[in-house]
């Protein structure tokens, strides 16, 4: 699939926030003055309310003749269960083989990390979660449903295909960057199969990559170091839910969820990539405007940074780094006052 201008963005906005924190991601991106056509699909648990689906039948179709995807936010369990509202996310991961999932952590200048004495920059990591199969692996059963014998099984596979393309995904991230360093997390002290395997497939890798630090570290130590000492990780590479667990812990250490941005990517071009927040759709929050729009707009600079649009997704960094550098513009989770909109409207100002 070839891209070129005018791009086709899918905006899918969702639940909660999702909605008011993509308005901001579009704002920030329009203001790069670079050719985008948007499409809005407002697919989330409203429509299943109304129609019993998520998602029209055919939303993978409708989805596939873009050039990428920006989502917000999935879930609201007034409306539908989670993992039925979370389905369309999950599916189109799969469906589209975004097999890398990128969650950048970086502590800002202006931003304060909850933990003691950091300083900007000190933290400096980029999660490469895999993103396709694992424990995310759809399959499994329920068995004598609500009898005392009821036994549930959620099978989770790993293929050599998909671990040993995210672990050569993550060599070549760490051989590009500064540190050169790359720490694979897995729990294969108990779970001997699986992560045993992605141990060995992880050290066979890192022969083709001399030049890179290569070190296995346990998910529980690996939790615990990030919060001890966050600075030792450069690149990480982990399971599908090892990942989704350790970027939390790796948005709050570097300020909060408002600040996390993501990509699921699929590096062949075969099918769009998709790009969303870390966070969730935020019940506690949504519909007051109060939502913190960063994470969707570095999300935004991300998706143009794919799109090799490098100049504009610089200049969204550089223009967010201003923002928080400055600190008068803040929404209540960094202690300002400021709505959603007004923060996007100061960074948006920046790029002129
Ligand atoms: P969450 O990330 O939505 O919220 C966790 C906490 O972080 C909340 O206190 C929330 O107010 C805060 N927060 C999150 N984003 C913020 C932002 N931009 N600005 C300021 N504060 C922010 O996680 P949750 O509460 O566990 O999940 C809520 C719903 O979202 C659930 O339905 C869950 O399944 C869904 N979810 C969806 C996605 C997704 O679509 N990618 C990701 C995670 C959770
Ligand atoms: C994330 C989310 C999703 C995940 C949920 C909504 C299924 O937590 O993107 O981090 O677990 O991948
Ligand atoms: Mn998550």
């Amino acid at each position: 699939m070839e891209i070129v201008m005018p791009y086709k963005i899918a905006l899918y906005p969702g639940d909660g926030i999702g909605p008011e924190v993509v308005a901001e991601a579009a704002k920030v991106i329009d203001a790069c003055n670079i050719d985008v056509h948007y499409t809005t699909f407002n697919w989330n648990t409203t429509l299943y309310n109304k129609t019993g689906k998520c998602a029209p039948e055919n939303y993978l179709e409708l989805l596939s003749s873009f050039d990428a995807i920006l989502l917000g936010a999935l879930g609201n369990t007034h409306n539908a269960p989670d993992h039925i509202a979370v389905e369309p996310l999950l599916t189109i991961r799969k469906a589209f083989d975004q097999y890398v999932n990128i969650r950048p952590a970086m502590l800002f200048p202006g931003v304060e990390s909850p933990l003691k004495n950091k300083k900007p920059y000190d933290i400096d990591m980029i999660v490469i979660r895999e993103n396709t199969e694992g424990e995310y692996t759809a399959l499994g059963g329920r068995h004598y449903i609500g009898t005392p014998d009821e036994v549930a099984m959620q099978i989770n596979y790993f293929s050599r295909k998909g671990t040993e393309r995210i672990i050569r995904y993550a060599f070549e991230t760490a051989r590009n960057r500064k540190r050169k360093t790359l720490t694979s997390i897995t729990k294969s002290n108990a779970l001997k199969y699986s992560m045993v395997f992605w141990d060995t497939v992880f050290y066979e890798v890192a022969k083709e990559y001399p030049d890179v630090i290569a070190s296995s570290m346990l998910v529980d130590a690996a939790a615990m170091n990030m919060v001890r000492c966050p600075e030792q990780f450069d690149v990480v590479v982990a399971s599908n839910l090892f990942g989704d667990i350790l970027t939390d812990l790796a948005a709050i250490v570097v300020g909060g969820m408002g600040f996390a941005a993501s990509g699921n990517i699929n590096p062949t071009r075969k099918y769009p990539s998709m790009f969303e927040p870390v966070h969730g759709s935020a019940p506690d929050i949504a519909g007051k405007g109060v939502a913190n729009p960063v994470a969707a707009i570095l999300s935004g600079a991300l998706m143009l940074e794919f799109l090799g649009e490098h100049d504009a997704a610089q200049k969204i960094k550089s223009a967010v780094v201003n923002h928080l550098n400055d600190g008068t513009v803040k929404t209540p989770d960094r202690g300002g006052n400021a709505t959603t909109a007004d923060v996007g409207t100061d960074i948006a100002q920046r790029i002129q």
